[in-house]
């Protein structure tokens, strides 16, 4: 039975981070990477789309003790966690979805989503995106940190076997449901270009690949770090092998 994309990481919240950190391949590279895209600025702005516990936070307060940090999740129990690590820190924790939520206009010098975004079709994110970039003031930027599919055909599989899940199951379309349908990059790209209305050679202006060779073929994803619609992409490699829905998310 699918859970509700709350319920689902609320119910795995014990030993969450060790999950994160210990299983998914290059997880100890892509945390700090991320963070370290981030704005240093004293007082400096930043929304996390899905912060979950806030491990990219762990990294990034690290590195800014005073930024700002607006953190959205649907899922509460994830955000009680985060609260209670970081209790010196301004932090504005809103549960709820970051396709309901308005984030305001010109309000954060970047934004940044690490392993969230994957659940969800480019349709979708396209105006996310233009919410999210009409939420960056002048010069901001937004990070992005998350699996992708390695193939078209992945990525309709994907879909298509959630499709056939939520009509089995019955389930509502009003409600997100946990089930991992990552988009390829070249998807995501498309999405950020409509949104960003910018250039694909301004995406990727710098290009480094970390790709590897994989034993889980079937599910070979990726990395992908996206700066701000301008700026280096860096592609990390994973495999994986995995069961949907199961213990890897
Ligand atoms: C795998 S966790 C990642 C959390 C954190 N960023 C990290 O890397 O550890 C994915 C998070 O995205 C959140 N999420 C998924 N869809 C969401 C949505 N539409 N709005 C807000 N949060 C969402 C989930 O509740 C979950 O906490």
């Amino acid at each position: 039975m699918l859970e509700k994309m709350g319920d689902f990481f609320d119910a795995r919240l014990d030993g969450y981070e060790d999950h994160q950190l210990s299983t998914i391949e290059s997880a100890r590279e892509f945390y700090p990477f991320t963070a370290k895209c981030l704005p240093t600025a004293e007082g400096t702005y930043v929304l996390d789309l899905g912060c979950g516990t806030g491990l990219e936070l762990d990294e990034f307060f690290a590195l800014n003790k005073t930024a700002k940090v607006t953190g959205i999740d649907l899922a509460a129990g994830m955000l009680d966690a985060l609260q209670k690590k970081f209790s010196g820190k301004d932090i504005t924790l809103i549960n709820g979805s970051y396709f309901e939520v308005p984030f305001g206009e010109e309000k954060f010098d970047a934004a940044v989503s690490v392993e969230s975004l994957h659940h969800f079709t480019k349709e979708e994110k396209i105006p996310l995106y233009t919410k999210l970039r009409a939420a960056l003031k002048s010069g901001g930027y937004f990070i992005l940190t998350d699996y992708f599919a390695n193939s078209e055909d992945e990525e309709t599989r994907f879909r298509q076997e959630l499709l056939q899940i939520r009509k089995e199951q019955k389930l509502s379309d009003d409600e997100f449901y946990h089930y991992d349908t990552p988009l390829t990059v070249e998807h995501e790209k498309e999405a950020l270009i409509v949104a960003g209305k910018c250039l694909e050679s301004s995406i990727l202006r710098t290009f480094l690949s970390l790709r590897k060779s994989f034993t889980a073929r079937w599910r070979r994803w990726f990395y992908l770090t996206n700066f701000r619609l301008i700026g280096p992409i860096r592609l990390f490699s994973r495999s994986l092998s995995m069961k949907q829905g199961g213990e890897v998310f």
